[in-house]
């Protein structure tokens, strides 16, 4: 395998060393523009697709193209996930890869999985994160599975069945009023203790821990292996910093470059607020703030501003982003469940809802090769707003009684 010599500017190319997984570009931000960092890997020729090896049966068979060998990874067997096929989006048949069957049943886990790898390997003191949501619960467990202290900076009314899993993990979870503020405490102790930031930390965000985000590269690599190597017409997924989104494309580009694939999916940005979409009509690189006047009930993509890497990686494979109202995610995410079998977060129901404004705009046309990422578990949040966890009824134990009660209740006639 090759290990990475260096960070560089997703936008102007300008490089950085290793160490720089903190920062943004200077060059770029003196520029009006806040863009992330990325891995550069000494030139290695071009990798065989038929060597690639069956195990480990996790994104770690992917590691000559991840920043660390297999060996040095604190891994709970995430990765290589299932492809389910779902109709009732508007368009036949539709793929979806399905994320909540990774350890922390969300898509974070790939990036944690590397994020803290590394942390490890550079003898991090401890692994820090402002989520509220999945990329805490996965820093909190890969953390506890190397043996590092974990701090997550949240604040009041973050999801409740995320703060418990993270706390069960053993993450010291902290609530601070307001975003910023989460921003300025993190951002003092990565300065002053070295604490190694897996999240965003300072504003206008520009994505997470650019180390973390190569593991995105492996759903890419995944999609086109379960896909015999003929990528899917389209990749919609719910989109918040855009660092899977991002991933995906640059797994996506180094397949083109390498010959393994023949062309990039056009990706497909479902997002809450609007930034991205109007990013795609204007000729500025900086996704603008749109402010809302209500939270969405999809916590986990609730930002009113998109970053540089999302609108890049939107651009450079032809997609689009499209933007969703509470009612469209609670429609796709009860249409999912019932008709499907597959609950999902309401952030993640963002994709399916997607799919469907795009089919019924004959955007996706009949035919067409669709794949969403269903990127986390509907256990993740019951209870939020209009997605209340539905109760038992209460039942004498005879037949006659049941019967009556799945008539009365729930409209079934045996
Ligand atoms: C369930 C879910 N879907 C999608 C996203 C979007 O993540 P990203 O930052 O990769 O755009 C997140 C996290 O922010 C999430 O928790
Ligand atoms: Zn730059």
């Amino acid at each position: 395998m090759t290990h990475p010599d260096s960070l560089e500017c997703i936008r102007c190319r300008e490089p950085y060393p290793l160490d720089a997984y903190d920062r943004l570009c200077a060059a770029c931000a003196a520029d009006g523009v806040s863009s992330n960092l990325s891995l550069r890997y000494p030139d290695a020729g071009v990798p065989d697709r038929d060597a690639l090896p069956g195990s480990p049966n996790s994104l770690w068979r992917y590691e000559q193209f991840l920043p660390l060998a297999a060996s040095d990874a604190m891994t709970l067997g995430e990765g290589m996930t299932p492809m389910i096929a779902v109709e009732g989006f508007g368009h036949g048949s539709i793929r979806v890869k399905d994320e909540s069957r990774n350890p922390t049943w969300s898509f974070k886990d790939r990036l944690a999985t590397v994020a803290v790898s590394w942390a490890k390997s550079i003898g991090a003191p401890a692994i820090a994160t402002s989520s509220t949501g999945n990329a805490g619960a996965a820093a909190a467990a890969y953390a506890a599975r190397a043996g590092l202290p974990c701090v997550v900076l949240t604040y009041k009314g973050a999801a409740g069945a995320i703060v418990s899993q993270m706390r069960s993990y053993g993450a010291m979870v902290l609530t601070v009023p307001a975003m910023d503020d989460r921003w300025r405490v993190l951002s003092a102790a990565v300065q002053q203790f070295g604490w190694f930031p897996t999240s965003p930390f300072f504003g206008p965000a520009i994505g997470s821990n650019p180390i973390g985000i190569e593991g995105y590269k492996t759903l890419a690599y995944e999609i086109a292996e379960q896909s015999d190597w003929n990528p899917p017409d389209w990749c919609i997924l719910p989109v918040c910093y855009g660092d899977a989104l991002y991933g995906m494309w640059k797994g996506f580009d180094e397949m083109i470059r390498w010959g393994w694939i023949k062309k990039m999916p056009r990706l497909v940005a479902a997002e809450i607020s609007g930034s991205l979409t109007a990013a795609m009509e204007s000729r500025n690189d900086m996704p603008p703030v749109v402010s809302r006047n209500s939270k969405s009930i999809a916590g986990s993509i609730d930002v009113t501003q998109g970053t540089f890497q999302a609108h890049a990686a939107l651009r450079q494979s032809g997609g689009m982003a499209i933007t969703l109202a509470d009612d469209d995610l609670v429609r796709a995410r009860n249409k999912l469940a019932t008709g499907s079998g597959l609950s999902v977060e309401t952030a993640s129901a963002a994709a399916f809802a997607a799919v469907d404004m795009l089919s019924a705009n004959d955007v996706i046309k009949p035919g067409d090769d669709v794949v969403a990422i269903l990127t986390a578990s509907g256990l993740k949040d019951f209870g939020v707003a209009r997605i209340e966890p539905l109760g038992a009824m209460d039942v004498a134990p005879d037949l006659d009684s049941v019967l009556r009660a799945l008539g009365e209740h729930y409209d079934y006639h045996v």
